[in-house]
């Protein structure tokens, strides 16, 4: 049999990239060739980021293409380049390039590259799987969050059908309706309230585009062959129940950064090294301020790649972190503040950079996965991106939780009420409040127990014989057997 040959294609955003990345270099580990499919635009701040030039080279069964983003740089200089990447690929400007890519990998043409067998888009790339259809090419989808936030979005058509949405008027998004209205027949969830459905939710619009490319996307990854989800089955059992029900192709593989941990070591043993296509340079001196701390002692905070916030509300985190009088490692991506052209971090209060230079420490991107694990680290203040909540539950870390975007709300929500590992804050950042929710999580024995338990299930279901390991096989055997037809 051919050996299997998977075209990895992600969103371009980290938060898609980085699991997408994972998954390939699993399904690597197990034999399949894999074609990484990168923007062009991300492999070049990719590389400017690299510490060394290997990280992002291919390497044997690997190989890294790229395709153009459908944008121009003034484009990218925007607040809302998430939004205008979800409309360019949405309007079909990356379809062509990839179809000429698959096309040419899929006959079997280049020389040491099998023919094509599957071609593997995460989420919000459904032109990906389009192009799979168009040239007969099996595929498959991987979903980079939770199962519960994808239920939550595939009901978002539901939720207009219903009348729910869009919103009667804006008085909706602030007199509360948005928390008291308690939606309690999503299947496989418990009652949540509107606004933990989605953040999309918040429109008055019927012709949103966050509102139609949630619904539209989370709806076709079922168009797929197969949906694999970086989540593990002990985790969300009803709602995968309830997920696998309606579409039994599912194959959950998470945590995938856990899952990679034990390759990575054999294949830097084997001096393959680590690939990281991260689009920014990692500070990692941090990992040995870290190293200087007392265990447990320290707060985390980092609000992913995409959060803004105002000056106002970094200086409430600011103040919120000096008031719980621990040493704190804070990621500030030099444009988490709109329109502060110095870098975000010259934004903060020149009196909190003054009281707390000794037990602070300010970085602009970090090795996360490493942080989470670093025995130092305490408490993570985090905005509930799905592969932060992940690598937090993976790391057995309790969290305090500020979601502002998409799936975070539904993450949230699950992160402390069904798993007991988090505290939210209010949406309306008071300093009193994140130091109060730090120190409360940081103390309490329940919230701490049941971080270190979720830690125990996550790491079994990712050993062998657990389920992530065993459903990981399952993806290699399908993807050998061929046998995985699109709708
Ligand atoms: C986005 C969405 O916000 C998220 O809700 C969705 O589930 C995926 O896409 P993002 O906001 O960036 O992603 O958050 P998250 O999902 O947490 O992904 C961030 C990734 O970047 C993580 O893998 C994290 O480890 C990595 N990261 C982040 C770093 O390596 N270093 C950092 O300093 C910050």
């Amino acid at each position: 049999m051919p050996q299997p040959h998977v075209v990895v294609v992600p969103f371009p955003g980290s938060g898609n990239i980085n699991p997408a990345l994972q998954l390939a270099q699993a399904l690597r580990h197990h034999g399949v060739f894999v074609t990484f499919v990168a923007t062009e635009h991300n492999l070049r701040r990719a590389q400017q980021a690299a510490a060394t030039e290997g990280a992002v080279s291919g390497r044997e069964g690997f190989r890294i293409e790229t395709i153009p983003d459908g944008l121009v740089d003034a484009d990218r200089d925007q607040q809302d380049y998430d939004l205008g990447l979800s409309k360019a690929t949405t309007h079909g400007q990356c379809t062509a390039p990839l179809r000429e890519l698959v096309a040419r990998l899929r006959g079997g043409a280049t020389p040491d590259v099998p023919p094509v067998t599957c071609v593997l888009p995460t989420a919000l790339m459904s032109f990906a799987l389009e192009v799979a259809r168009e040239l007969g090419v099996p595929s498959m989808v991987l979903w980079t969050s939770s199962a519960a936030a994808l239920m939550c979005h595939m009901r978002l058509r539901e939720l207009r059908e219903r009348g729910y949405l869009p919103l009667k008027d804006d008085s909706c998004l602030t007199n509360g309706y948005l928390e008291t209205t308690i939606i309690d027949w999503i299947p496989g969830m418990p009652p949540i309230s509107l606004g933990d459905v989605s953040s999309f939710v918040r429109t008055t619009d019927p012709d949103d585009f966050g509102l139609w490319f949630g619904d539209t996307e989370s709806n076709n990854c079922t168009k797929a062959g197969a949906l694999i989800i970086n989540t593990f089955d002990a985790l969300e059992p009803d709602v995968l129940a309830a997920l696998r029900a309606e579409y039994p192709r599912i194959y959950t593989v998470g945590p995938l950064g856990s899952l990679l941990r034990r390759h990575h070591d054999e294949e830097d043993d084997a001096g393959g090294g680590s690939l990281d296509l991260s689009l920014w340079k990692h500070d990692t001196e941090c990992l040995a301020w870290l190293d200087a701390q007392a265990p447990g002692s320290v707060v985390y905070a980092n609000f992913g790649s995409l959060t803004v916030v105002t000056t106002a509300q970094l200086a409430e985190f600011a103040w919120g972190l000096a008031e719980t009088g621990r040493p704190f490692l804070w990621v500030i991506r030099e444009d988490i503040v709109a329109g502060v052209v110095s870098g975000s971090a010259a934004a903060l209060p020149p009196a909190f950079q003054a009281e707390t230079a000794t037990r602070g420490r300010v970085a602009m991107w970090c090795p996360q996965e490493r942080v989470l694990r670093h025995r130092a680290v305490g408490c993570f203040l985090t905005h509930n991106g799905w592969n932060s909540t992940c690598e937090c539950l993976a790391a057995g870390v309790p969290m305090v939780c500020w979601p502002v975007f998409a799936d975070q709300f539904t993450v949230c929500e699950y992160a402390c009420e069904v798993w007991g590992v988090g505290r939210r804050l209010d949406a309306e950042v008071r300093r009193e409040q994140v130091a109060a929710h730090v120190g409360e999580v940081m103390e309490s024995v329940e919230v701490r127990r049941s971080a270190a338990r979720w830690k125990a299930v996550a790491e079994e279901a990712a050993g062998a014989g657990g389920s992530s390991h065993e459903n990981l096989l399952g993806v290699v055997e399908a993807l050998g057997v061929s046998s995985l037809n699109s709708e």
